[in-house]
């Protein structure tokens, strides 16, 4: 198999040292227009592209980069999407409003025999799901951070900060023989969060909470101060898909320590999720 990496995803397939890489060419013009040339002969070849669809301009990239595999001759495509854009948007929430997950993967889907993504907003599970008849393996990071953890923090306690996060939190200590428990969330706006008030037995714990993404930071922002009042010893902030739009100040006011994944890569990127797509590979 040749893997082949879009521009935001060179740090995971640099790490994956059992197999060949594919080289290409990839700029982009004055415009911010994109430029693809292959360099790497793949023709009859499997392969596959790694290469997270962090912002619109990576999503065009990943167009370009799966139809030109097409094109070339490739003799099966995997698409490895560690960070899904869009995914948030997987539902009308209101009459009239754009299914735009739907749209990006099936664009993704025409262009490739198979999909993998990681920790996807609106797939709850690790495994094989189907969304709008679209097919896609959903990989788990979460117990690759919990591991981190594990070994940097004394007898840590998981939080999960809202009940959508429960379940991966839950299995993610579970994995790493760790108690876990939960907040309750309720979303104000696109920016505001409130934690519900909710007793949890963290008096004087290493409190680690985690979470899919971090994105304005609003839910971990609440999430520690709840815990905080509530007697925490320290604080421990950790999440797949580091997307901090309105920077990490505050977050790390509140926290001891801010780790990510390098789904998007940041410098909080302690834990690589490259051992997970490697497995999934294989
Ligand atoms: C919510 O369901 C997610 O798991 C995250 O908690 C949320 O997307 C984080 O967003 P923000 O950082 O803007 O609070």
């Amino acid at each position: 198999m040749i893997i082949l990496s879009g521009s935001s995803s060179e740090h995971i397939a640099e790490k994956l040292d059992d197999f060949s890489k594919g080289q290409k060419e990839i700029e982009t013009f004055p415009d911010s227009e994109k430029y693809i040339r292959l360099l790497t002969n793949v023709e009859g070849k499997e392969c596959a592209l790694i290469q997270s669809a962090i912002d619109n301009n990576a999503l065009i990239e990943t167009y370009l980069f799966l139809d030109l595999l097409k094109d070339m001759g490739a003799s099966k495509i995997q698409a490895v999407i560690p960070y899904l854009a869009y995914a948030r948007q997987d539902k009308r929430f209101l009459e009239g409003e754009a299914l735009s997950a739907k749209t990006i993967l099936e664009i993704i889907s025409q262009r490739s025999d198979s999909i993998t993504v990681v920790n996807a907003h609106f797939l709850q599970e690790p495994g094989t799901h189907q969304f709008h008849g679209i097919q896609m393996q959903n990989l788990d990071a979460t117990p690759l951070l919990a591991r981190y953890f594990r070994k940097q923090v004394e007898d840590p306690v998981f939080i999960a900060p809202d009940k959508g996060s429960r379940e991966i939190v839950a299995n993610a200590a579970k994995q790493n023989d760790s108690e876990h428990d939960y907040l309750d969330k309720k979303r104000i706006d696109g920016e505001n969060v409130e934690i519900l008030p909710k007793n949890l037995d963290i008096e004087n714990r290493n409190v680690v909470i985690l979470d899919d993404m971090i994105s304005t930071g609003g839910t971990m922002v609440e999430a520690s101060k709840a815990l905080k009042e509530q007697g925490a010893k320290s604080i421990h902030l950790g999440c797949v898909h580091g997307l901090f739009i309105k920077g990490t100040e505050e977050l790390e006011e509140q926290a001891d320590t801010l780790i990510c994944t390098d789904t998007i890569e940041q410098e909080q990127s302690k834990v690589s999720i490259a051992p997970l797509i490697e497995k999934n590979l294989r």
